[in-house]
């Protein structure tokens, strides 16, 4: 990390673009680092990790959160700047934390092990998702002491769901975050019309079949018979019976605090703290799940209206620079996720990819921040905000 970074002034690219003429190693816009890596991804990779679901709506519109405006205030004093945030009781950095994100090996060898590494090098937060390419354990190694929590997809077995809260609290991770919004995967047109699902290439099944529940229902080890194992992988994964008061299942088995992320209700906010949860994940998976949908900026404030004061509220889906982080730490979440932007980097540079994208959005929201007369995190709120409808 450059020593001009976060809460000093500027951070390496900046100031290498801005005085010293220099041109980074990876594309600095959004649009042209996602065309890169767009180009960089073969055909079935770019349509998993792009496409949205049905038309795409929900998907283009959560990238749009121009109808608020920031009303920057001048002349506050902002040469030392504050990025530290609290979430479920722990201090982090940076208001950024990287989202879980499924089967990263389709864009890079490395997968997750290089996203866990820039994210250990820059103390930002590592969601690790339940459909990995690299098993909990390995990842929780190569984070160290970075925070890290565990996103748990809740198989219909309840000795694998129970064995996967275990593993992930016996191997450090900090929280657990249960994803709703996905019991099984909503209607992307780009993988039906290839006939492409990763999981039936055993790609992204790495805590599965390093599980030894999983393993012990299986006749033969994966590594002996992996078309048993998937076949037995699509068996277990999801259950769309599911109903709130089965949430007591995860809490009875894990300690560690809750968040449940895919909520765009406030009322399914309300069930959520009701039923013990920790945190909000206010998020429409990108796009990925209900197309047609509110978006997940648009079910932002009256979310952090319901639950904001009790519950820990993270927010993503559609955050690309660092003004959208201000706008969504603003209307009230207490931390941004971070999706596309950190995978494209992933495809393009490995490590120094997702390096490359975090430390720019952290950098732009510090910039933003201070132009916008806010010192620290904490001052980022409502009061800094216009709707378009009122201006
Ligand atoms: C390729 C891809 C895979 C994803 N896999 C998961 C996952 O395994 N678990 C999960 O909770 N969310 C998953 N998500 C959703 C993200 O956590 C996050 O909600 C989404 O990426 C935010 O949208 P954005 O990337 O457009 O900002 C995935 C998203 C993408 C794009």
């Amino acid at each position: 990390m450059s020593e001009q970074f976060g809460n000093r002034k500027v951070n390496r690219v900046y100031r290498e673009g801005m005085h010293e003429g220099k041109s980074p190693d990876f594309p600095v816009s959004y649009e042209d680092l996602r065309d890169a890596a767009h180009d960089a991804m073969d055909d079935t990779a770019r349509a998993y990790i792009h496409g949205g679901a049905g038309a795409e709506e929900t998907f283009r519109k959560e990238q749009d959160f121009s109808e608020w405006r920031i009303v920057p205030r001048m002349l506050q004093g902002v040469a030392d700047r504050d990025l530290t945030i609290e979430v479920l009781g722990q201090e982090i950095d940076y208001p950024a934390m990287v989202t879980p994100l499924g089967v990263q090996s389709l864009v890079h060898d490395d997968a997750e092990l290089a996203t866990a590494a820039a994210c250990d090098e820059l103390n930002v937060p590592f969601i690790l998702s339940s459909l990995s390419s690299t098993s909990m354990e390995e990842v929780a190694d190569e984070l160290g002491d970075t925070p890290k929590w565990f996103q748990f997809y809740w198989s219909s077995d309840e000795d694998i769901a129970r064995s996967f809260l275990n593993r992930a609290e016996d191997a450090g991770y900090d929280a657990i975050v249960v994803t709703v919004d996905a019991p099984t995967l909503g209607w992307r047109e780009r993988l039906i019309e290839r006939g492409y699902y990763p999981f039936l290439d055993g790609e992204g099944v790495a805590n599965y079949f390093s599980d030894p529940e999983f393993r012990s229902q299986l006749d033969d080890p994966p590594e002996e018979d992996p078309q048993a194992a998937v076949d037995h992988f699509l068996d277990i994964f999801g259950d769309s019976s599911l109903t709130w008061d089965d949430l007591e299942f995860v809490f009875e088995n894990t300690d560690l605090p809750v968040l449940i992320k895919g909520v765009l209700h406030p009322e399914d906010a309300r069930l959520a703290v009701e039923h013990g949860a920790d945190g909000v994940g206010v998020s429409t998976h990108g796009g990925r799940q209900v197309d047609g949908s509110i978006t997940a900026i648009e079910a932002l404030p009256d979310i952090v209206d319901e639950v904001g004061d009790e519950a820990t509220i993270t927010f993503d889906s559609g955050i690309r620079r660092g003004s959208d982080m201000y706008k969504a730490l603003a209307l009230g979440a207490d931390a941004c996720l971070i999706g596309r932007p950190f995978i494209y980097g992933l495809a393009l540079g490995g490590q120094a990819g997702v390096h490359h994208v975090l430390e720019n959005l952290i950098a732009d929201f510090d910039l933003t921040m201070g132009l916008a007369g806010r010192d620290s995190v904490s001052e980022v709120n409502r009061n800094s905000l216009r709707h378009e409808d009122d201006l």
